[in-house]
């Protein structure tokens, strides 16, 4: 089997989690943040080298002011405080998505985590806000066409291999993808690297979607029979 290199997770059921318990969703994004520390620490631990998650959609700029404001603020505050047990680790942050119109103090903690992890190489954590894969490829499509526009590539070199590298970061593909809570959905998540990904879903709410429950996503990812559009070896 091949060897689980990039994980992802749409860590969803947040707003349910905290809705159960007749709590503010907001709460939910709080116990879904601390879920989120623990497995990267644990993700760390198992030797994978990937991890990308999907922390805020283009499309979740439609939520209430207070859901989006109290996002925003969770990620400052994980960015600046609570990721110091992650850069101890060895952990390198990385972001996928597109910066406007994202607030100038949560771009300011983004970059700061980013500068201060950027010689770990543990584990590469990707972490997309802001993020839609649509747009993703529609960015790189852009940056592909003004390069050849101004002479810097020829026509002839955009392919598989060199759009890769022009995604917002130049990842490996994903191997498997996991959802939680319940939903089957890919969401407009990654598209260019989900191409050939084993997904995972599970009825778990992302709050409680801990490092047990990880591995049996890792179990069952290698009683899978990968083909890659081959026959069965
Ligand atoms: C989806 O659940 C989850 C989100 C939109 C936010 C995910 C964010 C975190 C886990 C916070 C931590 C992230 C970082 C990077 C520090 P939902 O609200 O759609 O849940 P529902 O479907 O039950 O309403």
């Amino acid at each position: 089997m091949e060897e689980l290199r990039h994980v992802a997770i749409i860590m969803d059921g947040n707003g349910r989690w905290a809705e159960k318990r007749g709590l503010r969703r907001s709460m939910g994004h709080r116990e879904g943040s601390k879920t989120l520390e623990k497995l990267c620490l644990h993700i760390a631990d198992k030797g994978i080298s990937y991890l990308s998650v999907f922390a805020f959609s283009t499309e979740n700029f439609k939520r209430s002011k207070e859901e989006v404001d109290f996002l925003m603020n969770l990620f400052i505050e994980m960015f600046c405080k609570k990721f110091k047990t992650l850069q101890d680790k060895g952990v390198k942050v990385i972001f996928s998505g597109r910066r406007e119109p994202l607030r100038q103090d949560v771009l300011d903690s983004m970059d700061e985590i980013m500068k201060k992890t950027q010689h770990n190489t543990k584990l590469i954590f990707n972490i997309c806000i802001n993020y839609g894969g649509h747009s993703e490829i529609v960015d790189t499509t852009k940056k592909l066409c003004q390069k050849v526009v101004s002479g810097e590539m020829n026509i002839e070199d955009i392919d598989d291999e060199s759009f890769k590298q022009h995604l917002y970061q130049d990842l490996p593909p994903i191997d498997l993808l996991i959802r939680t809570s319940g939903e089957y959905r890919i969401s407009n998540f990654m598209l260019w690297q989900l191409s050939y990904s084993e997904f995972y879903f599970t009825d778990v709410l992302f709050p409680d979607f801990d490092e047990k429950e990880f591995d049996k996503a890792v179990t069952a990812y290698y009683q899978r029979d990968r083909k890659f559009g081959g026959v069965k070896s």
